[in-house]
């Protein structure tokens, strides 16, 4: 017996056990699917010289360890050459992702058999083998846009012994095949493409992740209306890496803001603090979605703080925080008033009644996202990117 022989059992008891796996048949394409089969030969672990990352073989604790367990592994760095010159890489690009999400985003598909599926992120393969596993390797068509590791998934579905359509492309444009009775994105979009939407049969889910750099990535699930749009809710938070062709910017936020630029002053009555993205609110999720291209960095100086935001297209602005103001200084530099768009977003929120993200839904078309509290013919905001 291997180390690995119990593997998926032990993986599956896990995420039982934990909550996340509640689906009896899932459950069983779990325990039917070694995972360890489709980790490639190296993963890269963060090392304690961040943001640094260090190649790990089958060999070490810390590939044999995480294959079966709750954790998500970078399995290619800088979309696979390296950027350290001594062999360490910076950017994850792809990965097998953690698997009590994984199976949290195949529960929410809903599917009972039968049904099509495309997903978009093939990586690793492992994901795409559980679909082959519950629907049907016919059913299953997978598209990945990084040739080298579709090539890898290839060998090891069929190695694995399932052979679904795989298709070397970029997902957000549509593949043969369609339409599809599901559609699982197993990367992050901050703009879905039409090509999900019009890709969906009628009644069709999409199940993605789905955010901004200022609210982090959500897990939505939208099901096809049969007049080209499709509705759903934020379901639960979802990491994932973006979409390739929506990456956020690389770099640090000084290779971006200029803090010794001569800003433009002036005064705000928004307290800074509802400038705080990332922390799991409504107020984050409406203002990422209502200001595109918004990234932000504190700085902190005991009680008092700066919040800078900033886009990757050389406007910024800052507001300090002092606390027991009601008014607070900020001033901007470039093209765009990121301030004003906030505050603008801010007031949106306030005015829909301060929703959490579980009052906040997503209307998607072939060309136009739109925002709603409680229930579709309730948007908010309008002209969404
Ligand atoms: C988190 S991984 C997916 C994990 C995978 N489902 C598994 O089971 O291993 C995300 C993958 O999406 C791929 N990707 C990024 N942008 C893409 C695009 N536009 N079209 C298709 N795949 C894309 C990346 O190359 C990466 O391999």
């Amino acid at each position: 017996m291997t180390d690995f022989d119990d593997g998926p059992d032990r993986l599956a008891d896990l995420l039982v056990e934990a909550g996340a796996l509640t689906d009896p048949a899932w459950e069983a394409a779990v325990r039917a699917v070694p995972r360890h089969a489709f980790l490639p030969e190296t993963v890269w672990v963060r090392d304690d010289d961040p943001p640094w990352r260090s190649p790990y073989g089958p060999d070490t604790p810390e590939w044999r360890d995480a294959a079966y367990a709750d954790y998500a592994l970078v399995t290619q760095v800088d979309d696979g050459e390296s950027l350290g010159s001594d062999g360490r890489g910076m950017y994850p690009t792809s990965s097998a992702s953690q698997p009590s999400l994984v199976v949290r985003m195949l529960q929410a598909l809903n599917v009972t058999g039968g049904e099509t599926a495309l997903e978009i992120g093939t990586a690793t393969g492992y994901n795409c083998a559980l679909l082959c596993r519950r629907l049907g390797d016919k059913a299953v068509t997978s598209v990945e846009v990084d040739a080298a590791l579709a090539q890898q998934a290839r060998e090891k579905l069929s190695a694995a012994g399932y052979e679904p359509r795989l298709v070397v492309s970029d997902g957000a444009v549509p593949v043969e095949g369609g339409p599809f009775d599901r559609i699982l994105a197993t990367v992050a979009a901050k703009s879905i493409p039409a090509a999900w939407i019009t890709q969906l049969a009628p009644d069709g889910m999409l199940v993605t992740p789905w955010g901004s750099d200022h609210a982090g990535h959500w897990l939505v699930r939208l099901t096809a209306d049969g007049t080209g749009a499709a509705h759903g809710r934020i379901l639960d938070e979802a990491p994932f890496m973006w979409l390739r062709s929506q990456r956020s910017h690389f770099g640090t936020w000084r290779d971006h803001v200029d803090v010794d630029a001569p800003m433009q002053a002036g005064r705000t009555k928004l307290d800074p603090r509802a400038a705080l993205g990332a922390d799991g609110s409504g107020r984050a999720i409406v203002i990422g979605t209502l200001v595109p291209d918004l990234y932000q960095r504190v700085i902190r100086e005991g009680d008092e703080f700066t919040v800078w935001v900033y886009d990757a297209a050389g406007s910024w602005a800052a507001a300090d925080y002092v606390p027991g103001a009601s008014e607070w200084v900020q001033s901007r530099y470039g093209p765009r008033d990121i301030w004003a768009e906030i505050e603008a977003a801010y007031a949106v929120w306030e005015s829909a009644g301060r929703p959490e993200g579980d009052r906040i839904g997503l209307t998607v078309t072939a060309d136009e996202h739109r925002l709603w509290v409680d229930a579709p013919s309730r948007v908010i905001g309008e002209g969404l990117p």
